[in-house]
């Protein structure tokens, strides 16, 4: 469950930006498409997602994070820690930029109860399939948001004795916080919304959007 938004059924047609960076279709498969959504759904139930992050300013940042990581660990071999699914495009674009030794390795969470309390239970779903002992690990997350999440992995891999445990987001809701939690490497600062797209979801749609931007729900009030 997504925290602070509805549950809702989706008619298979992404207004505005998602139309827009979608892969380029003919006029008559987009036509015959949405006869379909049209058919399947009422109109005010579909969803849209406003522009927030274009691909080229994302990779802009990312190569400035690379090179920063690097140079924070010159010579030392880095282990990339994704966290799935989200972090996986980010993860795919940090580790080239980062000169020198990398390797990767991933791990799963899943959480219960951010909607009603602030008490959220996070459950490991995948664990690395190897030792992180005495090495420099960088978790990578798509974005920080209660911070109930990394609060959780930080504690399961300080545990395991890493040399260096650092984080590395994309994306950082500062005012969502709940827990004392920070990252090392912040992408961008964003504002209190809902978004979608490189590797981000929603329902697990929209993770192939080369973008970031805020879903709006029908009904929504943005
Ligand atoms: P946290 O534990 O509340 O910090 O949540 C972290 C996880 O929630 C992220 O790794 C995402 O998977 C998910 N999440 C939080 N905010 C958003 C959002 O705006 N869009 C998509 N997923 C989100
Ligand atoms: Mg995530």
């Amino acid at each position: 469950m997504r925290r602070g938004l509805p549950e809702a059924s989706y008619c298979g047609t992404v207004t505005a930006f998602g139309e827009a960076m979608a892969s380029k279709k003919s006029r008559s498969s987009k036509r015959a498409q949405m006869r379909t959504a049209t058919k399947k759904e009422p109109a005010a139930s579909k969803e849209t997602v406003k522009p927030l992050l274009t691909g080229a300013a994302i990779q802009e940042k990312i190569r400035e994070m690379g090179k920063r990581i690097r140079a924070d660990f010159p010579g030392e071999p880095l282990l990339l820690v994704g966290v799935l699914k989200g972090a996986v495009l980010f993860l795919a674009d940090l580790a080239r930029q980062i000169p020198g030794e990398v390797t990767f390795d991933f791990i799963a969470v899943s959480s219960y109860g951010k909607e009603a309390k602030s008490s959220g239970q996070v459950k490991l779903n995948k664990d690395l399939d190897s030792s992180i002992e005495g090495k420099t690990v960088i978790v990578v997350e798509d974005i920080l948001d209660t911070g109930l999440t990394l609060e959780y992995l930080l504690r399961v891999l300080q545990q395991r004795k890493p040399k260096h445990l650092k984080v590395a987001v994309l994306l950082d809701k500062r005012e969502r916080r709940l827990v004392d939690v920070h990252a090392d490497y912040v992408g961008f600062n964003i504002p209190n919304e809902f978004v979608v797209g490189y590797g981000l979801d929603y329902a697990e749609r929209y993770r192939n959007l080369p973008d970031v931007g805020i879903l709006s729900l029908p009904g929504a009030s943005h």
